[in-house]
């Protein structure tokens, strides 16, 4: 039987994954979750890669999210190293494939190492226009809604903007994925069911694929089962299966 192939003309114009399981993957191997960190980063790099090879606009990785600072200081310490070297040994490949880096979160908390390679990167960046990659980092959707309504109730209470004005796009426009369309496709992989505080508000029509696989497993096979899938679907956005035909 032939393969399903991928019809470039219905991608995700937006793609954001949980990329889960990388301690899971490490414990399985006998060894250190940080080891399965250090081998999430080539999943990232590999899907980084085909998404920009097969033309999906935007795609948003959940790399740290604020409850992680609960984790244990070692293992904090070591994904923030991780996002430096990365973010230093992955920047020709941005370069290269076009790629615009930016970030969504509260990453005032990071550490200053980390800040200052994401300010560079995200400079450097700024002007490519094939694929926007944002990194969600120290990002929680709750916190994102709660400092967007208080920037809104500013407006308001310094008369910028009435409150009867405030709509859909009002709140877009407050979010930090502001420069960013709607998620179409969520993909979490390692087996869990949940959105753990993912782009709440962003995922109202999103459609979500739930994967096995361990994210250091995670390759290019996988990324293409999970756009196929999302190619399968119809998305009716509230509407009858006639009204969209
Ligand atoms: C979830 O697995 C993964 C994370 C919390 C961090 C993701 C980080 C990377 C893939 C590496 C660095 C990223 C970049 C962008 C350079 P888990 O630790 O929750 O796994 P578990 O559920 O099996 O314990």
């Amino acid at each position: 039987m032939n393969q399903p192939t991928i019809n470039t003309e219905n991608l995700p114009k937006h793609l954001a994954i949980i990329m889960d399981g990388n301690g899971r993957w490490a414990k399985q191997k006998g060894m250190l979750r940080v080891f399965g960190h250090e081998n999430g980063t080539k999943a990232v790099r590999e899907t980084v890669e085909s998404c920009a090879r097969l033309g999906i606009a935007n795609l948003t990785l959940y790399a740290f999210s604020t409850e992680n600072w609960n984790r244990p200081k070692m293992e904090v310490d070591t994904l923030m190293k991780l996002l430096v070297s990365s973010l230093k040994k992955e920047l020709p490949t941005l370069q290269e494939n076009n790629i615009k880096l930016i970030t969504i979160g509260n990453t005032s908390q990071l550490p200053d190492s980390a800040r200052k390679q994401l300010a560079e990167v995200t400079e450097l960046t700024k002007t490519n226009n094939r694929m926007t990659l944002t990194l969600a980092l120290s990002y929680g959707s709750r916190e994102e809604i709660i400092s967007a309504v208080k920037a809104i109730s500013e407006k308001v209470k310094d008369n910028t903007l009435a409150a009867e004005d405030i709509n859909e796009s009002t709140i877009n426009n407050h979010l930090y994925t502001h420069s960013l369309p709607d998620v179409d496709l969520v993909i979490r992989t390692s087996g869990e069911q949940r959105i753990s505080n993912f782009l709440l508000w962003q995922i109202a029509y999103a459609e979500f694929y739930f994967t096995d696989v361990l994210w250091p497993d995670f390759r290019e096979k996988d990324l293409h089962e999970a756009i196929i899938s999302y190619q399968k679907r119809e998305r009716r956005f509230g509407k009858t299966s006639e009204q969209i035909q």
